[in-house]
Order: C-alpha cells, then sequence, then structure tokens
C-alpha cells in the first residue's frame, strides 16, 4: 500500500455552486468553508500529516474587489472563531504565499501561524495569494543572489514548502482539468483526482474513496 503524508487540493467550484443554489456566487464560498472543516475532519481521521488548501491565487487578483473582499472577510472571521479549535487539536497552521493583505489580515494571519507553530497532528498549509511560478522564479532569484549553485536540492530549500513533503495526492474538484499555477515542481509525480463535484458538494465520503484508490495505485517514479 502507497504511504500517504501530503494531501493538496484546489478547491474550486464555489462560485457555480453559489450560483446555482443560493444565487449569489459569495455563498457559494461561504459553503465551501463547511466543506474545508469537513475534509479537515477526515484527514485526521487518516492519520494524514499535510493538507495544503489552495484558497487564493496570485491570479485570483483579477476578480472583482467586492468578491476578493468578501472572501477575505470570511477568512479573518473563521481566524478569529477557529483558531482556537485548531490549535486546540494539536494542529498547525501555515501559509504558502505572500501575505501583502491588509494590515488587520496579515496580523491574523500571522497570530495564528505563531499560535499554532509547535503543534504537531496535523499541518495545514493555506496556500493564499500564492502562485507556484513566482515561487520558483524567487528561489532562483535568492541562490543567484547568494552564489549558491541552482540545483534541486538547493531550489526545494528556498520554496515556500520548504521541508513539507511533496503532495502524494493532488485533487481539484470543480469539473475543470487544470492546475491553474499549484504546486507545479511540487506535483511532478502527484496522483492527480480531477472530481467533477463543485467544492462545496464534495463529501467525506468523496475523499475516502479518492484515498482508498491512490492506495492500489502502482507508482512508477520512472522505474518499472
Ligand atoms: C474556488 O472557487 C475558490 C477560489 C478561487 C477562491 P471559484 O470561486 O473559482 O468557483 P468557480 O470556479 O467560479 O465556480
Ligand atoms: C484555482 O481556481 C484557485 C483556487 C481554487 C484558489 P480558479 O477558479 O482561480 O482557477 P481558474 O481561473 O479557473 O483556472
Ligand atoms: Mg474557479
Amino acid at each position: 500500500m502507497n504511504p500517504l503524508n501530503h494531501v493538496a487540493i484546489i478547491m474550486d467550484g464555489n462560485g457555480r455552486w453559489g450560483l446555482k443554489y443560493k444565487n449569489s456566487r459569495n455563498a457559494g464560498h461561504r459553503a465551501g468553508l463547511n466543506t474545508v472543516e469537513k475534509i479537515i475532519k477526515e484527514t485526521i481521521h487518516q492519520k494524514i500529516k499535510y493538507l495544503t488548501l489552495y484558497a487564493f491565487s496570485t491570479e485570483n487578483w483579477k476578480r472583482p474587489r467586492k468578491e476578493i473582499k468578501y472572501l477575505f472577510d470570511l477568512l479573518e472571521n473563521f481566524l478569529i472563531n477557529k483558531i482556537d479549535k485548531l490549535n486546540d487539536q494539536n494542529i498547525k497552521l501555515k501559509i504558502i504565499g505572500i501575505k501583502n493583505f491588509s494590515t488587520k489580515l496579515n496580523k491574523l494571519l500571522n497570530i495564528a501561524e505563531k499560535k499554532t507553530c509547535k503543534n504537531t497532528k496535523l499541518q495545514i498549509n493555506l496556500a493564499l495569494n500564492y502562485g507556484s511560478k513566482s515561487e520558483i522564479i524567487n528561489a532562483i532569484k535568492k541562490l543567484k543572489k547568494n552564489n549558491k549553485p541552482i540545483n534541486e536540492k538547493n531550489l526545494i530549500k528556498n520554496f515556500q514548502t520548504k521541508n513539507i513533503p511533496d503532495p502524494e495526492i493532488l485533487i481539484r474538484t470543480g469539473n475543470t482539468k487544470r492546475l491553474s499555477n499549484f504546486l507545479l515542481w511540487q506535483a511532478a509525480y502527484s496522483e492527480i483526482f480531477f472530481e467533477k463535484k463543485l467544492w462545496p458538494s464534495f463529501e467525506r465520503s468523496d475523499f475516502k474513496k479518492i484515498i482508498r484508490k491512490y492506495k492500489s495505485i502502482k507508482r512508477n517514479f520512472g522505474s518499472i
């Protein structure tokens, strides 16, 4: 059976779900948060050590300001209301991406990271203002600046995901088959599952089914 340490998820389909069932994209973002909580529970149940959630890409700034504000307000409330619960559950929260949000949100994110930094049960990496291409370019720039050889080992050390093992499973919900600038390097050998369901409709049982399927896949890594 394949080992499983890290699951990464592109949580796509909130907007379409919201429009379909509540006539509002933002209602879909709110509903998506319930799925996040369910999936965290199942991740703990499965004893998986790392869960990376793509919440906001560097390209998502192209969205209407009102939607962006709604997303960040949701995140602020989530941090204010849930960080103690996450902490009590021994969960560590880490942000991957560039923290250049409002002073208030930056501060809440820093507090949340600091508060949970010693926790060991599960590490949740929240990809926020994250873009894989800029992550790779920044790593190369840093190596050049410090006169270090550009090789795999040095690059990885300069990614925002340093010290995090590559995801064995990458899931994208929302019936679209693309990576949208997410973990392009780290997913080089991930098993990728494209799910038809929109994120707010994605259930623990769907997640379990993927894990079961993953465990029986023959992974070659170029060998036979
Ligand atoms: C993903 O859902 C969440 C974010 C990008 C913040 P979308 O908002 O992209 O939902 P669809 O793809 O438009 O349905
Ligand atoms: C990817 O979804 C980003 C997140 C889920 C945060 P998008 O909805 O932004 O992706 P595209 O634009 O359809 O590729
Ligand atoms: Mg989308």
